[in-house]
């Protein structure tokens, strides 16, 4: 036997006929045999919903309706079984059943009636068992956030409670109450984290719903970084491992996004790693690409997110067929430098993998002879060069490794810019001499390359007058 409690009408009832009328004309939506858009149901009751349409029905419910309680009868209807028509039974009614009841065109779901049936249960005024395991839920700034502590029965009166410390009941503005979506916090803040339940009292009995964990979900991403120098260079058929590491702060949950060029046919093995610090959390993505092509060269980009909040960094990947040493001299062979220059960097060497290096001046290690010679990693280095750095410079290279050696040998010019050697000391007047006796004027000078003299005449100035400088 089938009882039903038909209760609240939304509209009007005359309404809501009106609508159904003008509905069944043409049934671009199916239509359900009950006019109201709630039904209140008793536990342990049979359920029972009718619909009628155009084309093939079908029926979606709440979760919490099992399979072994749903039986439904098809048939075809109207006055010339050109309607179709469709009965849902649910036989044992439970609170678990409460919720949207949809009858659909199968072609057009979206085409569709709905009710929301309550199943009360005097025992169970919350829709979820009080029972099952606590629910996490994460609150998220400027987000409101909902406790889903639905009841059976639209009348029932719930408070909010935390920890059995602090509890709400609704003001219709900050904190509201839907017996169909449970609490609503419009402006949630970090009061409201931690562990709530919802409560009310039903025949002078305290119910509890089931227990929810707030969590504050924090999407403040710090910092990310990759390791390693940029570009990372490798050889083929070699592993590349590129360790992407985000800072954030505690609380945060980010999702890593790799783009690289093998993605699409996926060479890359992804996995993760979290680090839970007292401060803040590091997440880490290791992408690996076991056995590299020339293919897998490019950009390799790490892409972190949380809710809104995205950063990105990004690293040259080098793909070598085999190791090489490469020198290239700027100007052949022959390198000149002006003296008095403040860097000059001799040559520029490439090589894969990383070498070991000795400069040698004139046969001598470079860096022992001068301490304004430095090495660096693909250059020697000369600082404010003089004249007496000019010689030949070999370097040696090595990869032991891969047994490869080679030398080249670079000579250094250093010009020096003419220099008079009198114009440094004291011109002496050589003081009057006889006409017509014999005088020799020295000039010295110096450079590289060896500077030409020239000599001026200049007649003597008037009597009274300093003499002219001589060139
Ligand atoms: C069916 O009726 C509804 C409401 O009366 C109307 O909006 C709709 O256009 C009609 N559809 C067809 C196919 O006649
Ligand atoms: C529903 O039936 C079960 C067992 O058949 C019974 O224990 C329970 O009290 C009933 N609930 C209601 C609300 O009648
Ligand atoms: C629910 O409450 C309203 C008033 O608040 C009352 O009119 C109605 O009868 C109640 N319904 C049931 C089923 O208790
Ligand atoms: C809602 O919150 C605001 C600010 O927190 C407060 O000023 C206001 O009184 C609250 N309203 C109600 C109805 O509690
Ligand atoms: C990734 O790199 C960070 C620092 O760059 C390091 O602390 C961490 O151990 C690395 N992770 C793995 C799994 O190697
Ligand atoms: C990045 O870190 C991983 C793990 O620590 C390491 O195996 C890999 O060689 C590093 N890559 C570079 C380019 O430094
Ligand atoms: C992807 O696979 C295809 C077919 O094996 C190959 O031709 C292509 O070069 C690969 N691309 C990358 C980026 O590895
Ligand atoms: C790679 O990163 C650098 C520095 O963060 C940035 O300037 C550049 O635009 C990025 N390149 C691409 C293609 O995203
Ligand atoms: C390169 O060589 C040319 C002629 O040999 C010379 O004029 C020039 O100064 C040299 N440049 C450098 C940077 O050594
Ligand atoms: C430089 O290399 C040549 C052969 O490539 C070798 O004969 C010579 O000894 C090397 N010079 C030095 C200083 O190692």
């Amino acid at each position: 036997m089938m009882k039903r409690v038909l209760v609240y009408l939304l509209c009007g009832l005359y309404g809501v006929l009106a609508k159904v009328k003008a509905q069944k004309g043409n049934y671009s939506v199916p239509v359900l045999d009950v006019i109201s858009r709630q039904l209140i149901v008793d536990a342990n009751q049979t359920l029972l919903l009718s619909c009628r349409g155009r084309w093939d029905l079908m029926w979606t419910y709440p979760s919490g309706v099992v399979k072994d309680q749903v039986r439904v009868e098809e048939s075809r209807c109207g006055r010339t079984s050109h309607h179709y028509c469709s009965r849902l039974v649910v036989s044992q009614s439970r609170a678990q059943n409460t919720g949207l009841f949809h009858c659909r065109y199968r072609h057009r779901p979206q085409k569709q009636s709905s009710v929301y049936v309550y199943v009360t249960d005097s025992q169970q005024p919350f829709v979820e068992h009080p029972d099952i395991s606590p629910d996490v839920l994460y609150l998220t700034e400027k987000q409101s956030l909902v406790i889903p502590c639905r009841v059976t029965h639209p009348n029932v009166t719930t408070t909010l409670v935390k920890f059995h410390l602090q509890s709400w009941s609704p003001d219709q503005r900050n904190i509201t109450w839907n017996s169909r979506q449970g609490f609503t916090i419009q402006s949630p803040n970090y009061f409201h984290t931690g562990p709530f339940h919802c409560q009310t009292v039903v025949n002078g009995v305290t119910h509890q719903s089931r227990m929810y964990i707030v969590h504050r979900l924090v999407t403040n991403i710090m910092k990310v970084f990759l390791n390693g120098s940029n570009p990372v260079e490798n050889l083929k058929g070699r592993r590349l491992v590129l360790n992407c590491t985000a800072t954030a702060e505690l609380n945060t949950r980010v999702t890593f996004r790799w783009s690289y060029p093998g993605k699409r046919n996926n060479t890359g093995i992804i996995s993760r790693k979290i680090q839970n610090l007292r401060t803040h959390m590091l997440f880490y993505s290791i992408l690996t690409i076991p056995k590299l092509k020339k293919t897998d060269r490019g950009l390799y980009t790490c892409r972190v997110s949380s809710g809104k909040n995205v950063k990105k960094t990004n690293v040259t990947v080098n793909v070598y067929d085999r190791p090489f040493i490469h020198l290239k001299p700027k100007n052949g062979s022959v390198l000149e430098v002006k003296a008095g220059q403040k860097l000059y960097r001799v040559a520029r060497l490439k090589a894969f993998p990383k070498p070991e290096v000795i400069w040698l001046k004139d046969g001598r290690v470079a860096a022992e002879q001068c301490s304004r010679y430095h090495v660096d990693e693909n250059s020697l280095i000369i600082r404010d060069v003089a004249e007496e750095d000019a010689g030949k410079y070999t370097v040696l290279v090595r990869i032991q490794e891969h047994g490869l050696q080679q030398n080249f040998t670079l000579t250094l010019v250093v010009n020096v810019s003419p220099r008079i050697g009198e114009k440094a000391v004291l011109v002496q007047d050589p003081g009057s001499v006889p006409r017509g006796s014999r005088q020799a004027l020295h000039c010295t000078s110096h450079g590289v390359p060896r500077p030409f003299n020239t000599w001026f005449w200049h007649p003597c100035p008037p009597r009274g007058r300093p003499a002219a400088p001589r060139a």
